[in-house]
């Protein structure tokens, strides 16, 4: 079924856990090791190593897929993609807002009627404003730049996009309610940054307007994950 993305009264819902593994094996541990956990994000490292397997995996145990993809070529071939990503049931996919309305447009037409829900990616949180003028050649600010493709995602029909938390409130008043957003960059009061710079605890993220979390590293590396997992649900209530 879709998901319908304001439907989750329970707070655990809203949490997408990141399988940041090279393997199915490893991955398949973690997901047996918290079975409270219903939405399982696979990126690009353990969708390389072993797509297939770990998709059909994870919907043999009724988990939801965040399938983060980062599409980004001509829309023929990134339509192509999300026909195949349907067909394996993912339930949300992202595609780069920067190939362009005509690429969003034609990967949209191909979920349509389908349970699979494409996220925009704007831009790479890696790269920097001077990195944005002088080398991609944007005169514009981040925010601005973010904002502007964000709004072409969804005017191609897209039902939301990948944010930092300290872009969603503005993101959110500029998009409406029925726009979806997804935040990565999220860290528990007290836990380890890793290599994320702009971080906000899971509470703050929310009540900031995002509709789903991404959280790797605060769960998976946890000496516990379970009791990490509990603590962010406490934290949530
Ligand atoms: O371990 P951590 O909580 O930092 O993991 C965050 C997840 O979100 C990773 O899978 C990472 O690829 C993803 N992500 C991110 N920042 C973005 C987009 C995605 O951290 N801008």
């Amino acid at each position: 079924m879709k998901i319908n993305l304001n439907s989750e009264a329970n707070p655990q819902a809203k949490i997408i856990v990141a399988l940041d593994f090279p393997s199915t094996t490893e991955a398949l541990n973690l997901c047996d090791h918290l079975p409270q956990v219903c939405f399982w994000k696979v990126g690009l490292e353990l969708f390389i190593a072993d797509g297939n397997t770990i998709l059909r995996e994870l919907k043999d145990r009724n988990k939801k897929i965040f399938l983060d993809l980062k599409l980004h070529d001509i829309p023929n071939t990134v339509a192509a993609a999300c026909r195949v990503a349907t067909k394996y049931g993912a339930d949300f996919l992202t595609i780069h807002a920067s190939g362009g309305k005509a690429m969003m447009q034609a990967a949209q037409a191909e979920v349509q009627g389908s349970t699979t829900q494409l996220l925009a990616v704007s831009l790479l949180t890696s790269i920097s404003s001077v990195e944005l003028q002088s080398d991609l050649l944007v005169p514009l600010e981040i925010p601005d730049y973010v904002a502007k493709l964000v709004l072409l995602a969804k005017d191609s029909g897209l039902t939301g996009a990948v944010c930092s938390p300290h872009e969603v409130a503005q993101l959110r008043s500029l998009l409406g309610d029925e726009f979806c957003f997804v935040t990565p960059g999220v860290r528990p009061a007290g836990s380890s940054f890793g290599d994320q710079s702009r971080v906000m605890t899971p509470k703050a993220a929310i009540a900031a307007g995002a509709n789903y979390l991404v959280i790797g590293r605060p769960i998976t590396a946890a000496p516990n994950p379970v009791a990490a997992w509990d603590n962010i649900c406490q934290e949530l209530l």
